[in-house]
């Protein structure tokens, strides 16, 4: 396919995890698809004649100061309760489910509700520079359609689940489904319009198979979930042992953790993404490693409603996939950027320990640390292969997914001064001070989508 469009500018991203690469001046070249058809850098012979070429067609030039980043990825939002935001969050994960959560997602039997939520937050979250979200809706079909609806309009690679609540001995009457047969007969329906709704945009939305997780969950409802994913082979996401309550429920019920119930319902696999996982031990963490699931880290939800810190650097060294989620409104931000902070400070706290009353050797956990730029991939190239699509680097036959970034703008400059101004100090500087004010441009496959 031929050249449509160029890009030139400094890119920043992660080919390899945790490993920084940083492109200066380079010329990013787009297809009419969207997709990165080649990345020449200025050390490469053709460099002038093609920036000779691009210039006489469609170029988006950036500014000294500006950077390109790829376009963020978050594994997990609930976006019906982006109204609660910041709200409760000093009650325990059950209560605040029980009195504040499901009454907000009940409100969404309303489809004009859904749709004024909706259209806000896609918008928010394209202007804080994150392009692709898998996205939990409510268990209401129509406002769930609304929310792919609103993502394909906007121009955000929304993976949206209908959610499943179908256990009335779990759920409350006001907002549960009205059987276990529709929970599935509508999640059926949900995945064949979002599948017929896909083909009219061109960055693509997804349906997802969504079970709250599993204790909303009958085991009819659960299996019929697991057969329904492998006869669309379409994505699935869920909670999985989140916090101690949760953790210790499952097992009580069936014997077993949670991560064994999900595989063995046929909830786990390749297309599989489960929300924070807290509690997943090493067999677990090899379950995730066969069935290719990836986990979706929400550092700062879990520092409200998790009991605990995640040992992300040992499930990584284990090989379990992993990418970055903001959990609204369990997390309280939009931001994936504030998301990436929380997650270097969750692990230096896991690492140095918490209670200064025992001493200093056995307070904490060995190794556990990350870097911000590890988290910086954990954004980015971790949410492509999460999702296993080609999104999170700025590279050939990745989608052109960019966020500019100003680090001059006049309204949040970054500290200058002549000094540390290395590309990696630059990165540093933006993932810790950046606002939504300095994210100037967003584009997701090969179109603008946000410009402020
Ligand atoms: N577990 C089940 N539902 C939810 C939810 O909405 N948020 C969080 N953080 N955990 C959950
Ligand atoms: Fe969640």
């Amino acid at each position: 396919m031929s050249i449509t469009k160029y890009f030139k500018g400094s890119v920043f991203h992660t080919p390899t995890d945790g490993v920084l690469e940083y492109l200066e001046d380079v010329l990013i070249c787009v297809d009419a698809e969207g997709m990165i058809e080649r990345v020449v850098t200025t050390e490469q012979s053709d460099y002038p004649e093609m920036l000779a070429v691009a210039k006489q067609g469609t170029l988006v030039e950036l500014q000294k100061g500006q950077y390109f980043l790829p376009g963020f990825v978050d594994l997990h939002v609930h976006a019906p309760q982006w109204p609660q935001a910041g709200v409760a969050l000093d009650e325990p994960l059950n209560v605040w489910l029980d009195e504040c959560t499901f009454p907000l997602e009940a409100k969404y039997a309303d489809a004009s509700f859904a749709s004024e939520v909706y259209q806000d937050l896609v918008a928010q979250l394209l202007a804080r520079g994150t392009t692709t979200v898998l996205y939990f809706a409510t268990v209401h079909l129509e406002a769930s359609l609304q929310l792919a609806k609103i993502c394909a309009e906007k121009g955000q690679r929304g993976l949206v689940g209908k959610v499943v609540m179908d256990d009335f001995d779990a759920n409350p009457d006001f907002y549960r489904d009205a059987s276990t047969a529709t929970a599935l007969a509508e999640t059926e329906t949900f995945i064949k319009e979002v599948q017929k709704l896909a083909k009219t945009t061109h960055q693509g939305v997804y349906p997802v198979v969504t079970p709250r997780f599993v204790p909303s969950c009958t085991d009819e409802g659960l299996a019929g979930l697991g057969q329904l994913a492998q006869k669309y082979d379409v994505h699935i996401q869920s909670h999985c042992s989140e916090g101690q309550w949760e953790h210790d429920h499952v097992l009580e019920r069936f014997g077993k953790t949670d991560t064994e119930v999900l595989r063995d319902f046929g909830l786990l696999g390749e297309k599989a993404v489960m929300a924070h996982c807290n509690f997943i031990d090493e067999k677990d963490g090899e379950i995730f490693v066969e069935t290719g699931t990836a986990v979706a880290h929400c550092p700062i939800s879990n520092a409200y409603f998790a009991n605990g810190v995640i040992p992300i650097k040992r499930l990584k060294e284990q090989g379990v996939t992993i990418g970055l989620g903001t959990d609204i409104s369990g997390g309280f931000s939009p931001s994936l950027y504030d998301n990436i902070k929380q997650a270097v400070m969750s692990s230096r706290m896991l690492e140095d320990g918490v209670d200064v009353t025992l001493p200093q050797t056995n307070r904490g956990v060995a190794n556990a640390r990350i870097s911000v730029i590890d988290a910086f991939s954990l954004a980015t190239k971790g949410g492509g292969e999460a999702l296993r699509l080609p999104i999170g680097l700025i590279k050939e036959g990745y989608a052109c997914d960019l966020q500019v970034i100003d680090t001059c703008y006049s309204g949040n400059p970054l500290p200058a001064f002549g000094v540390l101004n290395q590309p990696k100090e630059q990165l540093q500087k933006i993932l810790y001070l950046a606002t939504a004010e300095n994210i100037r441009q967003v584009w997701v496959q090969g179109k603008k989508v946000h410009e402020k």
